[in-house]
């Protein structure tokens, strides 16, 4: 049998909070951690709500799946922005119109700038497939294989101006196996991405508010 999870279950009860959470996720791919974030809200996992998605990849499969959830998607496409500085203004914008709280980047494949961290600070999540501080950037997966670790996985941590650094949330350990390729790693650690993701919105939330009972 083929071990695909090393780490315990998660100790972690719903956000209690009365008012749902308001996110607005960040993503330039497929949006399947977006899609486990709204079944965890849906399952009653999670007490929150997504007020609407950023993508900036005309071509995203993230929209396909903000259509069927009825969520609402808003393109910023990067390559029409001047700056970096000038995309993270209309993301905030957009993000303050549909009155979002929580930021989630759930597979944004573009750098930040202080401009977006100061408009929600301590407010925004980054997932990443390695186990940070190894293997930040790009490729995270391929780099794990070419190091030959025997375990990776994935973590959720605040965002900070540094690529993929950032105080640590929740991460989730999968074994490295002998025949793995950048295709089979990549599919077992989202299998844990898609489980912490919602977990660690939760603990963050709760961390940065005392009167939210997490047990
Ligand atoms: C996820 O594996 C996420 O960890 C990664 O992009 C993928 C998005 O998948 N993010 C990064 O590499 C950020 N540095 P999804 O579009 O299916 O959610």
């Amino acid at each position: 049998m083929t071990p695909s999870l090393i780490s315990p279950p998660l100790p972690i009860s719903p956000h209690l909070s009365n008012s749902p959470l308001k996110l607005g996720v960040m993503a330039s791919g497929s949006g399947s951690n977006m899609e486990a974030i709204a079944r965890a809200i849906a399952d009653g996992q999670l007490n929150a709500n997504i007020q609407t998605i950023i993508y900036n990849n005309p071509d995203a499969g993230v929209v396909a799946r903000a259509n069927r959830l009825g969520i609402p998607a808003v393109l910023l496409n990067h390559r029409e922005f001047e700056s970096r500085e000038a995309l993270d203004l209309k993301i905030i914008q957009t993000l303050k119109q549909y009155q979002v709280e929580w930021v989630i980047m759930a597979g944004w494949m573009r750098r930040v700038t202080q401009v977006l961290i100061d408009a929600f600070p301590r407010r925004i999540l980054n997932i990443h497939p390695s186990l940070l501080p190894s293997f930040p950037g790009v490729r995270a997966v391929e780099q794990a294989l070419a190091a030959g670790v025997k375990f990776s996985g994935c973590t959720v941590h605040f965002v900070e101006l540094e690529v993929d650094s950032g105080p640590i949330v929740i991460q989730a350990v999968v074994p490295v196996l002998p025949d793995d390729t950048p295709k089979t790693l990549q599919a077992r650690i989202q299998v844990q991405e898609h489980r912490i993701f919602p977990a660690a919105i939760s603990l963050a939330a709760a961390q940065a508010d005392p009167e939210i009972q997490t047990c």
